[in-house]
């Protein structure tokens, strides 16, 4: 007899609480040093000054980490133009991609190790850094490998040639994935790169110097430096980088562009957000809820892309928020290595303190706070799931990115208001309309000034689709045909 039918005779009874013993995902598979350099030259350099990293679950100290300076950065476009000028923008595209290739290979046959290392050091749940993280950063440099030998058809009568060295800064959200958008491109056509990763989340990106040697990409065509904000300014600055790529904050991403203006530096913003995601009456309410749920609370919120502004019609509010409500009661908040776990730590006590700080602006103006019962762990950094009703489009909460597990509720009457509350915002990358007519959604995509409009779903990516802002989210895209663009020049 199966188990399951020895289930329905009554065999074993129905277990009353469904509370989920732990699966914790071993770390053994991973190996991290006690102390970082910078990888320059295909070599290590050693960094004079370091800092620490730690698990955001219970601020478990992990590896000191280099603060890279002006002069480590130096040497590292350095390297980058020995490497650009001496082989690599002259190699055939065919040859370029068997390095893609193989990079990707190695990411998929690693996977464990880099999903675990992922969750550990920047405090996402192990599902997600193993079923989103890193299949999709596999599959950029699978699909950019396609593309390097295909420029020209790319960009048929025009003449696609690399920039050059290009300097590249990325935020802690999504550590490898972002180190994926950003380098698969720019080796495809024939670039080389210096990476700045997020100093809160170094160590993916260091473990990929190592899938570098594996795959034998030549000394200098991949550097990655380490550091904060300082060090990331000084590879902006630097006179010899050729093209600049950024993912992080509008403050910062602002000050990039002051600072680049009048140098003739190409460059890419990608930048914060405040989606909308508009459920109408005739939505099919459960799918909309686990679209909801995915929107805001995948990755703690961290998402510049998340679904921050739930826009509700009116006549389906409150069934609406009742199923939200019980779907957040089921959620697991706890430790990223669990295979259970759905929200893991906040990545930063920093973060943590902007979250902190926007929540209680939110009670303060009037806004109702929901979080489910949940026990949060004592040591590292937690944020229950969220939801705020009864907010009015003024208050912080409704303006202001959030970078966490916190949702907005607003309602809205016709279409147009929803369209009008969706664009009443600085930012413009994403949003979601949830509706049964294919019409309506054709008519919002139109009418939404952001860059990805999904429909009937949320926060869905392939690296065939481009992806990048509107207004203050940025200028740009990653992903696609239209990703190749910021890394190629046309002039000749
Ligand atoms: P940030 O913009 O300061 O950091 C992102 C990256 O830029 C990091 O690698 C950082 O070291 C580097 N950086 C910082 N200052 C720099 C400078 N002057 N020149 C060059 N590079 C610099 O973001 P932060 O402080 O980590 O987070 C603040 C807020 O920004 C978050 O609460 C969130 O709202 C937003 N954010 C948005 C992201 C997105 O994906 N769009 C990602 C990270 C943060
Ligand atoms: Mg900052």
């Amino acid at each position: 007899m199966s188990e399951l039918d020895r289930t329905q005779q009554g065999a074993h009874p129905v277990p009353a609480d469904w509370t989920y013993a732990p699966a914790p995902e071993s770390r053994e598979i991973v190996r991290i040093q006690e102390r970082y350099g910078h990888f320059v030259g295909g070599s290590w350099l050693e960094a004079a000054e370091t800092y620490e990293t730690i698990a955001p679950r219970d601020e478990e100290p992990l590896a000191q980490i280099g603060q890279g300076t002006a002069e480590d950065v130096d040497t590292a476009v350095a390297a980058a133009r020995e490497a650009f000028a001496n082989g690599w923008s002259a190699l055939p595209g065919s040859e370029r991609a068997k390095y893609l290739f193989r990079i990707a290979r190695i990411l998929q046959e690693r996977s464990r190790e880099f999903a675990v290392l992922e969750s550990l050091n920047g405090g996402k749940p192990i599902k997600e850094s193993r079923d989103v993280d890193l299949p999709l950063a596999a599959a950029h440099f699978f699909y950019y490998a396609g593309w390097a030998d295909k420029l020209e058809y790319a960009f048929p009568n025009r003449t696609p040639r690399p920039v050059g060295v290009a300097g590249q800064i990325i935020p802690w959200n999504f550590p490898l994935l972002m180190l994926a958008w950003k380098i698969a491109p720019a080796l495809a056509c024939g670039n080389t790169v210096v990476l700045k990763p997020a100093e809160t989340t170094p160590l993916t990106a260091l473990l990929f110097c190592d899938v570098l040697r594996q795959a034998e990409l030549p000394p200098g065509v991949v550097n990655i430096v380490t550091g904060d904000g300082r060090t990331g300014a000084a590879l902006v600055e630097h006179p010899d980088v050729d093209k600049v790529a950024f993912t992080g904050s509008t403050e910062v991403g602002k000050a990039i562009q002051r600072r680049l203006a009048g140098t003739g530096k190409k460059l890419t913003l990608e930048l914060g957000g405040k989606a909308a995601n508009i459920v109408f009456d005739d939505a099919a309410l459960d799918q909309a809820v686990e679209g909801i749920v995915n929107g805001i609370y995948f990755n703690q919120g961290h998402v510049c892309c998340a679904g921050s502004r739930l826009l509700v019609q009116e006549s389906i509010y409150e069934p609406l928020v009742d199923k939200l409500k019980r779907r957040l009661t089921t959620l697991r908040v706890g430790d990223p290595l669990d295979k259970n776990t759905d929200v893991g730590a906040i990545n930063s006590r920093m973060q943590l303190e902007k979250i902190e700080e926007l929540v209680a602006a939110g009670k303060e103006e009037g806004a109702e706070i929901y979080q489910p019962p949940c026990v949060l762990p004592e040591k590292g950094y937690w944020f229950a799931p969220t939801v705020f009703t009864n907010v009015a489009q003024s208050y912080r909460i409704a303006q202001e990115e959030i970078f966490g597990p916190v949702l907005s509720v607003l309602t809205f009457r016709t279409p147009e208001e929803a369209v009008e509350k969706a664009n009443n915002t600085p930012y413009g990358l994403s949003a979601g309309v949830w509706t049964e007519k294919g019409s309506r959604i054709l008519w919002m995509a139109q009418r939404l000034r952001a860059g990805v409009v999904w429909a009937n779903t949320f926060n869905r990516f392939d690296p065939t689709s481009p992806f990048g802002g509107y207004k203050e989210s940025g200028f740009g895209r990653e992903g696609g045909l239209h990703g190749l663009e910021p890394y190629l020049r046309f002039d000749e």
